[in-house]
C-alpha cells in the first residue's frame, strides 16, 4: 500500500492575534506543526503535502523539510477546497488527512484509520460532552451516513455527542472524485471536506470510523488558551511517563520539559523546574525547585539546589550547584565540584574537588584539581576587545575579592592573598598578594554638624 499525506495548515488562527502563523506557535519548545510533520514521518507516507495560506511564506522558511511539497490556498474556502489544491500530489492508493493544528494525534490512531480505510473511507471521531462547533456523525442502524456541520445542524442533530476530529483516510482514487463533486451550499458557504460522506454512501461504500479515547489527541490549537490547555496536558503526560520510569516528580503540575530529560534511578525533582533541549540526570541526582537546565548533562549524586541556571554544560558526579548558580554554555565541572550562590561560570573547566563557592565570575577558565576560589573572585577575561584565558593549577588558594586579569597563569599551590589585582604569572607554592599597605591615623577626629 501505499500512502498520500496531505495537511492542512492555510488558516488564519486570528484568535491567536500572533505574528507568527498558529501551527508554528510553540507547544513544549516545538512548533505545532513540527510534531504532526513528526508523526507523519513515523508513517512513512510516499509523499507529503502542506496546504498553506496565510503568511506560507514565513512557514516554509522555517520548517525545512526539503520532503514536503507545498500548496498554497488563496483564500480560505473551506477544507475541501484545501485538498483540492493538494490534488496534483495525490499519486498513492490512500491518503491520510491531517490538520496541521492537531499537534498530539497518535500513530497507533493513525495506523488503525489507514487500515479501517480499506473500505473506501474512514473518520476519525471522539465521543465529546460538549461538542459545541464540532461536526456531528450521522448514523442510521449504527452505519456512519454523513457528518453535519455544528452551524447546518438542526435541534435534534446539535445532541448528538459523536464528533469529526477532521481527520479522514481514503482510497485515493475515490477521493479525487468526490472532491470533484463538492458545492458551497451550505450555513457557511465553504467546499467542506466532510461532505465526502455522503458521497461515500451514495456510491454504496461503507464509511468506518476509528475512534480516539484522549480528548488531547485530538485537539486543535486555535487560541492561545486552548494552546496553554493542550501544553498542560501534555507536560502532565511527560510528567506521569517519568513516574513510570522511577523518578520522584514532587508535583506533576509544576514541571515542564521542553525536549527529551533522561533520568537514572532515585532521581527528584522539585517543583517549578523547567528542561529544555537534551538534559541528562545520572542516578540519585537532586534538581531543587525552580532550576533551569538546558542541553546539559548532570552525572550521579549531584545536586542542583534551587534557582539554578544551567546552559550547555556538564556537572560531574557528587558535585553541588547552586542555589542561584549560573553555568554558561562550555562549563564543565568534574567530580565533586562545589558551586555555590551568585556564581557565574563560562567557557571553563573545573577540575575535582574545587570551590567556588560565593558571588564569583569564572570565565574562559582552566582550574586544577582542589582549588579555593575565594568569595568575590572575578577572572577579568576581556580586554573590551579579545577574551583571554586564565590557568589555575592544582591546590591553588585565590583570597577572597581577587581580581585576575588575563592571560595568566597561577601555579600550582599558589597562595593570592585577598584583595589583589593579579596581572602576572603567579608562581607556585609561594603567597602572592597586591594590596596598598593598610595604615592608621591616629588621633582621627570625626567631622560634627555645625
Ligand atoms: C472542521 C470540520 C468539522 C470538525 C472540525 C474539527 C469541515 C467542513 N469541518 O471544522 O467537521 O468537527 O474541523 O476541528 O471539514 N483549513 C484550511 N483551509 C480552509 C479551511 C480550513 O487549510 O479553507 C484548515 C485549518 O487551517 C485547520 C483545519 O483545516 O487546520 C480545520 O479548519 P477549522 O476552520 O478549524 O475547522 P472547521 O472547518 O470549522
Ligand atoms: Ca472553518
Amino acid at each position: 500500500m501505499t500512502l498520500s499525506i496531505v495537511i492542512l495548515a492555510a488558516g488564519k488562527g486570528t484568535r491567536m492575534n500572533s505574528q507568527l502563523p498558529k501551527v508554528l506557535q510553540p507547544l513544549a519548545g516545538k512548533p505545532i506543526l513540527q510534531y504532526v510533520l513528526d508523526t507523519t514521518h513515523s508513517l512513512h507516507p510516499n509523499n507529503i503535502s502542506i496546504v498553506a495560506g496565510y503568511k506560507s511564506e514565513i512557514l516554509r522558511e522555517l520548517i525545512k523539510d526539503k520532503n514536503i511539497s507545498w500548496r498554497i490556498q488563496d483564500t480560505q474556502l473551506g477544507t475541501g477546497h484545501a485538498v483540492i489544491q493538494a490534488i496534483p500530489d495525490l499519486n498513492s492508493d490512500k491518503t491520510l488527512i491531517l490538520y496541521g493544528d492537531v499537534p498530539l494525534i497518535k500513530k497507533a490512531d493513525l495506523q488503525s484509520l489507514i487500515r479501517k480505510s480499506d473500505t473506501g473511507l474512514a473518520v476519525m471521531t471522539y465521543i465529546k460532552n460538549d461538542a459545541n462547533g464540532y461536526g456531528r456523525i450521522l448514523r442510521e442502524d449504527n452505519n456512519i451516513q454523513g457528518i453535519i456541520e455544528d452551524k447546518d445542524c438542526s435541534e435534534e442533530q446539535k445532541k448528538i455527542k459523536e464528533i469529526n476530529t477532521g481527520i479522514l483516510a481514503a482510497d485515493t482514487k475515490y477521493l479525487k472524485q468526490w472532491l470533484n463533486r463538492l458545492t458551497n451550499e451550505n450555513a457557511q458557504k465553504e467546499y467542506y471536506l466532510t461532505d465526502i460522506v455522503k458521497f461515500a454512501v451514495e456510491d454504496n461504500i461503507t464509511v468506518l470510523s476509528h475512534e480516539v479515547k484522549e480528548e488531547i489527541s485530538m485537539l486543535g490549537v486555535n487560541s492561545k488558551s486552548e494552546l496553554a490547555y493542550i501544553e498542560r496536558g501534555l507536560q502532565l503526560n511527560k510528567a506521569e511517563e517519568l513516574m513510570e520510569k522511577g523518578v520522584t516528580v514532587l508535583d506533576p503540575n509544576r514541571i515542564d520539559i521542553r525536549g527529551h530529560l533522561k533520568c537514572g534511578q532515585d532521581v527528584t525533582i522539585d517543583i517549578g523546574c523547567i528542561f529544555e533541549g537534551n538534559v541528562n540526570l545520572g542516578n540519585n541526582v537532586h534538581v531543587k525547585p525552580y532550576s533551569f537546565i538546558k542541553n546539559s548533562d548532570i552525572d550521579e549524586n549531584s545536586t542542583i539546589e534551587a534557582f539554578s541556571h544551567i546552559d550547555s554544560s556538564k556537572v560531574g558526579s557528587s558535585c553541588r550547584v547552586g542555589p542561584y548558580a549560573r553555568l554558561r554554555p562550555g562549563t564543565v565541572l568534574e567530580s565533586e565540584v562545589h558551586i555555590g550562590n551568585y556564581v557565574e561560570i563560562k567557557n571553563s573547566l573545573v577540575d575535582q574537588g574545587t570551590k567556588i563557592n560565593h558571588l564569583s565570575y569564572i570565565g574562559d577558565s582552566e582550574i586544577g584539581k582542589n582549588v579555593n576560589i575565594g568569595a568575590g573572585t572575578i577572572t577579568c577575561n576581556y580586554d573590551g576587545v579579545d577574551k583571554h584565558k586564565t590557568i589555575i593549577e592544582d591546590d591553588v588558594f585565590v583570597g577572597s575579592n581577587t581580581q585576575i586579569v588575563a592571560p595568566l597563569k597561577v601555579g600550582k599551590g599558589a597562595t593570592i592573598g585577598a584583595g589583589s589585582t593579579i596581572t602576572k604569572d603567579v608562581p607556585k607554592n609561594d603567597l602572592t598578594l597586591s594590596r596598598a599597605k593598610q595604615k592608621t591615623i591616629s588621633g582621627w577626629a570625626k567631622p560634627v554638624k555645625k
